[in-house]
């Protein structure tokens, strides 16, 4: 079975050839356009502008890739697109693209939750774990734990009050004065610095609960930094010292409360995934610390933690595999809980 998936729902243009079932496959060309150089000098992403690099690169990537590939229309089995949530513009973009070529290919279309593609990304490079699995799903928009059950079965059981820890990250760098997307930019200037310089707070840790909230530790990294006399007071060390303090706030909060939800759930697998997955020192935290837990930990490859359509055509194995069918009626959703899909019924 060979699946085009394609991504559309943010900043990210993308498209991915998966060739195999839910078992054993493998991505076999994949293409990737970042619009981050567009948007960065307006300080994060600007919904039109998307909407427009998407419409101007999509096609021709999807040509590219069929080439690269030597595959034609009628050997694809499956589209997969992202459906929601996301920018609606942008979404449209990649749905309307899939409709088309659905129709006139007569190519069945699977609409693709995006945090399902997160969820399930680990499996891209290693099997998934057995059921029940725990992840964490650390985006720019999201900051959740969920409990995995089966595909198509995902229960929230813990997840940000405020601000996601990608947005924490973005927020914070931009108040360091670093651009967009921040949380590269800082996991970059926190190299050799120092995390314990700056005291910033660990919110919600003492809370026996799953819960999380960034917004207080961005006010936090305000006040550190008017109390050092504002950015420009600043040296190159000192600015360091404060990205790596933020840094290890935000990713000792996340590995906590993972190990803690694996631990109350009896889960003794658990994924990572979404953008903020990339992140160094989060890999590193949760490797010695689910160790000490006895936890097995799933790391999808850095390139799949951000957004790409690879996760897409990969989600869309799984739920064929489990049974779920490409819906003949579905829109492209902005706003869509991950458990709102639990309602859709595998045949
Ligand atoms: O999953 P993603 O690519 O897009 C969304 O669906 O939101 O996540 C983007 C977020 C941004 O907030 C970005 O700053 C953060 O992931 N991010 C990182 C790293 N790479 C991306 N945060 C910390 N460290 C990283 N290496
Ligand atoms: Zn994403």
């Amino acid at each position: 079975m060979i699946i085009l998936g394609i991504e559309t729902s943010c900043d990210e243009t993308a498209a991915a050839l998966y060739r195999g079932d839910a078992e054993s496959g493998a991505i076999i060309a994949e293409s990737i356009a970042s619009q981050i150089a567009t948007h960065a000098r307006f300080g994060g992403v600007v919904p039109e502008v998307a909407s427009r690099e998407h419409l101007a690169a999509l096609p021709a990537m999807v040509d590219q890739l069929l080439d690269a590939a030597n595959i034609d229309w009628p050997a694809i089995d499956h589209l997969a697109v992202t459906a929601g949530p996301g920018l609606m513009g942008a979404l449209l973009v990649g749905t309307s693209f899939a409709r088309a070529a659905g129709a006139v290919h007569q190519i069945p279309v699977v609409p693709i939750h995006h945090m399902e593609g997160h969820l399930l990304a680990p499996g891209l490079s290693d099997r998934l774990p057995p059921f029940p699995f725990i992840t964490l799903l650390v985006s720019g928009g999201h900051t959740q734990l969920v409990l995995v059950q089966s595909i198509g079965d995902y229960t929230i059981i813990g997840q940000t009050l405020d601000d996601a820890a990608g947005e924490c990250f973005d927020k914070s760098a931009r108040l360091l004065g670093l651009p967009y997307p921040g949380g590269p930019e800082i996991a970059k200037l926190a190299i050799g610095g120092d995390a314990g310089r700056f005291k910033l707070p660990r919110p919600m840790l003492n809370k026996d609960n799953l819960h999380f909230s960034f917004s207080g530790l961005k006010t936090a990294v305000m006040y550190a930094i008017k109390g050092v006399g504002g950015i420009e007071a600043m040296d190159q060390t000192m600015r360091q010292d404060m990205a790596a303090a933020i840094e290890l706030a935000v990713c000792e909060v996340l590995a906590k409360k993972s190990l803690r939800a694996c631990r109350q759930h009896h889960a003794p697998h658990l994924i990572i995934a979404g953008g903020v997955a990339a992140n160094a020192t989060l890999r590193q935290l949760l490797t010695q610390s689910s160790r000490e837990a006895g936890v097995t930990l799933h790391l999808p490859q850095p390139q799949h933690c951000t957004d790409n359509a690879a996760m897409i055509a990969y989600a869309a194995a799984q739920r064929l595999a489990a049974g779920f069918t490409a819906p003949t009626e579905w829109d492209a959703t902005p706003r869509w809980p991950l458990d709102a899909i639990n309602t859709q019924t595998a045949s």
